[in-house]
This record gives C-alpha cells, structure tokens and sequence, in this order.
C-alpha cells in the first residue's frame, strides 16, 4: 500500500507510521506538528532518503498540499488521525474543533475523492460519538444511538457522516472509494521495542497522568466522583492497546480491499471495563511508587461506564485484543515515559 498518515507525528499516528513501515508499506506522513513531535519521525527514519517513510509538516486543510502528496506519491490508502482531541477544549474553544476536525477533514476528504488513485479511506472515530449510552447498553454496540455530549464527540460523528455520504455517492457514480470508520476506546501503551511513547501536552489520559504522578511530576492524582453506580465507585472505561488499535487499521484496509462499498464502522475496545481505581492501583503496582490520591466530587459530563462490545470487529475482522491485562498495558506505557521523564523533548 501507499498510506498517508494525517496526524502522522501524534501519539497513535507514529505507531501507525512504524507498523506500517515494518510491513514494507510506502508511507507519507503529513502533520501540522501542532500537537505532534519532529522525533518519532526522526527515530522511524524519515530523515533517511532510502526510508519507506516520508514526513511532511502541514495541514490536512491545505487542499493543494494534500492533492500533491496525493498525486506524487500514488497514495491509495489515507488513514486520517489528525484531530484535535481534548473534550474540555472542545467545550472551551468549540470553534478551533469544528474548523480543525470538520472543515479540515472536509477538505482532505473532497482532495481523495478527486484523486482516483485512493481507494481506501479509514478514519479515527471516537466512543464519544456514543455521549453517554442508554441503560442496557454497555458495553456498547455499534448499533447504540450516537448522541454525543460534546463539540468533541460532535465534529468526529459530523465527519462520520461526511464520509458516509461521500461514500454512498461515490457508489453510485462509480468512484471506488470504500470507507471505514474505528471507534476507539481508550487508547494506551507503547509499541513494544521502545522506540515510540505517548506524548502529549496537556496530558489528560488518565494512564499517563498517574503515571506523571508515580514519577514525581505531580503531587498527587484526583478521582472525580467516587459514588457512581459500580463496583468500587468509580467509573469504568475500556484501555486498548496502541499496537493492538494499529493492528485493527492494517486488518480493516485488507478488508476494504474485497469489502462491499457501504462504509464500515467498527468499535475498537478490549470489551473490559477498568474502574479509575483498579487503574490508579494498577500504576501503584508496576511502578512501585505510592502516590497520594485525592478523592473530588464528580466531573459534568462523565459517563458512569463505557467500554466497548467488540464481537462486530472480532466475527468479521479476526481482530482480538492481544494485550487485556491492565498490569499489562500500564506496564508498556510505564516503560516509555519512565524512560523518556522529559517525553520526546529529552530524546
Ligand atoms: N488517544 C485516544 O485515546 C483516542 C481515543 C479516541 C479517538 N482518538 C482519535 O485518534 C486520533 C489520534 O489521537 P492521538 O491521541 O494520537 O492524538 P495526538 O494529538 O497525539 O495526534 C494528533 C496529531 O494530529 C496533528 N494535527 C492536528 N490537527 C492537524 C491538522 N489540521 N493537520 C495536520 N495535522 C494535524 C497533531 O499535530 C498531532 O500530531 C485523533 O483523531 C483522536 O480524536 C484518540
């Protein structure tokens, strides 16, 4: 294949990058480096001319841009990540969302359809296009109504729609273009040698964050709300692996090969539900640092539970979850950023 990664140099986009390298694929990673780091592409070889891997700095709503990239690399398989990602931004700055999540990716998806070379396009959508399900529905579903809480979980449902009309149009009038839409879960850890992490500023994973706390970095972690309707209180969500999320790309662009042209909308979580204390507890344990926690009222906005009901992608895909253990996957994100105490800046 010949990719292009948009949000190439993000957390989850540069373990795209070098899976798809490690594969022998033809990959052009395109980042506006806004919120992303010149670093992974250093360390995945994109300074090296011979490399399976281009980086260009850029926006993906620059159409003439991305049209050349398009044409001169005979890309025919867009895996779009870039996205501003912070809920609580989207609530602050909903604007700075929509131009850069809607108007944006209107722009990438209109350039692709004018380039008849690409054929295949997957798209990183969100559990929070779910907001908060109704009872009965976690884990939840492909087929639980979406009706998200936030600008956030909005921009990424309005570009599910996008390209579910562009794909239906392109049917109809004989343009190849399959589309397939990965709602994630949580997403965490690192890739497995050690070369990338997860690294962003502010951090508001809560992985990451308690890790920040078993380094030092902060004083102490917060749990908001602690008499919500689970078993400890605390609210439960799903942690997918990066390299495991990754996998679930390469195996549904394989599939968009021979797949039929109505978009494809997949969940992408291990099914499990980890509370924010089973989490906290788990960092205590790999880490071996005791950190102090502050127990705070609940957050607005915060689904008492959501992980994922992933028997679709399992029946159709073959994909399963490598990585479910939460020691597991704290460990491999714990192993990154204790390494690397200044994050990518320090590499
Ligand atoms: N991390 C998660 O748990 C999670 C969960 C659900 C969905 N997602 C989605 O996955 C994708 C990747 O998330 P991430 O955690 O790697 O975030 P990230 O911030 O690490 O990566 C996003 C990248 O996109 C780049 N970018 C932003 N706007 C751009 C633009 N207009 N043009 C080019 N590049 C641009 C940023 O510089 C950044 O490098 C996002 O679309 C996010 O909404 C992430």
């Amino acid at each position: 294949m010949n990719v292009l990664v948009t949000g190439g140099a993000g957390y989850i986009g540069s373990h795209a990058c070098q899976r798809l390298v490690r594969d022998g694929h033809t990959v052009v990673a395109l980042d506006s480096l806004d919120r992303g780091h010149r670093e992974p592409m250093a360390l995945l070889g994109a300074d090296d001319p011979e490399s399976l891997l281009t980086f260009v700095e850029g926006t993906v709503g620059d159409r003439q841009l991305v049209s050349r990239l398009l044409a001169e690399h005979a890309i025919d398989t867009v895996m779009h990540f870039a996205a501003l990602a912070y809920v609580g931004e989207s609530v602050d700055d909903p604007m700075r969302y929509y131009r850069t999540n809607v108007e944006a990716g209107v722009a990438l998806v209109d350039a692709c359809v004018d380039a008849p070379a690409v054929t295949r396009f997957i798209f990183s959508s969100s559990c929070a296009t779910y907001g908060d399900p109704p009872e009965g529905m976690v884990p939840v579903p492909e087929s639980c109504p979406q009706v998200p809480t936030s600008p956030y979980g909005r921009t990424k449902l309005m570009l599910e729609d996008v390209l579910r009309d562009t794909a239906r149009a392109c049917a109809q009038s004989s343009r190849d273009l399959r589309v397939a839409m990965l709602r994630y879960f949580n997403v965490a850890g690192s890739d497995r040698s050690g070369t990338l992490g997860e690294d962003h500023t502010p951090e508001t994973h809560l992985i990451p964050v308690a890790i920040h706390a078993a380094m030092g970095k902060r004083d102490h972690m917060s749990i908001f709300g602690t008499d919500y309707p689970t078993a400890d209180g605390t609210c439960v969500r799903d942690y997918v692996h990066v390299e495991d999320l990754i996998d679930a790309h390469v195996r549904v662009a394989e599939r968009l090969e021979s797949a039929p042209t109505e978009p494809l909308a997949y969940n992408v979580g291990i099914g499990l539900g980890y509370s924010v204390r089973e989490v906290l507890d788990a960092v205590k344990r790999v880490s071996g640092v005791e950190f102090e926690v502050r127990e705070a009222p609940r957050r607005t906005g915060d689904a008492v539970a959501l992980y994922a009901e992933p028997a679709k992608i399992q029946a159709e895909l073959g994909w399963h979850a490598q990585v479910t253990d939460l020691d597991e996957i704290v460990a491999s994100a714990w192993r990154w950023m204790s390494a690397h105490p200044a994050g990518y800046a320090g590499a």
